[in-house]
């Protein structure tokens, strides 16, 4: 569990609300010779799908995918924000490979957008180590998703009209948790370096499932007198990498994972936690954020607009 005293947050809180509500940014504009390259452009980011042979999710996921195909102007690719399965963590190898061909048939049937895969913690095969799973099972852990996309790894860059984008796996193991928000050492290391890497003037986009920084988690976390967060919720190290991010001129942060929606700036940096396709797993809107999910809009001054847009799914049952 992480626990923030009641000061902190409160300064916290006031900071990100205040962004929310007046729609302000709190922090620098890219000058236009620093995004002098950048391109304008836009994708959406499609998290959280959750697909599932029950629960009409599958229909779900076609619709909201028919909706992207709308959208005018149209989106370069589509960025997909983990859990794109429900589940694997705690299922067999039958199972998750059922889930697996029915989310790529699901994409392939409805999309012919350039997609690119983001890992989350129900994507990840058996580290509940349920019906039978064990280490030595094909496909343990992250390997059935590097598999089932042709990844050699679970973060990658790419590059998209002079920004670069990193993907990365904010999913580590816990014996506790099962998982924990954060990014193994291993990982650190590689983000700093395609950080310093990177040229300065082009800007940067990160995406991870589990957010670094949101206030979404933060309405529900009072208990016994303290705010308490599960480090399930989110990533540990976010001051560490919002460091990393405003030095080296990242704009965007997006993430998913808690069903819900906000947008804080934070040191220079836009955090989006963008909402669920599944809305509430498939069972209509998640305390009152109903299925959609997010279109971002880049502008050859490095700014980012954000919408989230809704594709007007109706759930099988609530
Ligand atoms: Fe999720």
């Amino acid at each position: 569990m992480v626990s923030i005293s009641r000061r902190d947050l409160l300064r916290g809180l006031g900071a990100a609300f205040g962004a929310l509500l007046t729609g302000k940014s709190l922090t620098r504009r890219a000058s236009a010779e620093e995004g002098a390259k950048a391109g304008t452009f836009r994708f959406v980011h499609l998290t959280d799908i959750h697909v599932q042979p029950e629960l009409k999710a599958a229909e779900g996921m076609a619709a909201c995918l028919k909706h992207v195909a709308q959208l005018n102007p149209a989106p370069d690719f589509i960025l997909t924000g983990g859990d794109l399965v429900m589940d694997a963590l705690e299922q067999d190898v039958q199972r998750t490979t059922l889930l697996f061909k029915l989310f790529t048939r699901v994409l392939q049937d409805n999309t012919s957008l350039p997609v690119h895969h983001c890992i989350g913690n129900h994507d990840v095969f058996g580290w509940g180590k349920k019906h039978g799973v064990t280490p030595e099972t094909p496909g343990y852990g992250k390997k059935m998703f590097c598999e089932v996309f042709g990844y050699e790894k679970t973060y990658y860059t790419f590059d998209h009209k002079g920004w670069r984008f990193f993907l990365l796996d904010s999913v580590q193991p816990s014996e506790k948790l099962l998982y924990e928000g954060g990014l193994d050492p291993e990982q650190w290391e590689w983000l700093e370096e395609q950080l310093q890497k990177k040229p300065a003037g082009m800007p940067g986009i990160i995406v991870s499932h589990i957010p670094f920084v949101t206030v979404t988690v933060l309405p529900d976390a009072v208990q016994d007198s303290q705010f308490r967060i599960g480090a399930g919720s989110l990533c540990t190290g976010a001051q560490k990498l919002s460091l990393l991010l405003s030095q080296h001129n990242v704009r965007l942060a997006i993430s998913g994972h808690i069903h819900m929606v906000d947008e804080v700036e934070y040191r220079g940096v836009k955090y989006v936690c963008d909402g669920a396709v599944s809305g509430r797993w498939w069972k209509g809107a998640n305390k009152g954020f109903p299925e959609g999910y997010g279109v971002f809009d880049l502008s050859p001054d490095g700014s980012v607009k954000y919408q989230y847009v809704t594709y007007g799914w109706q759930a099988a049952q609530t």
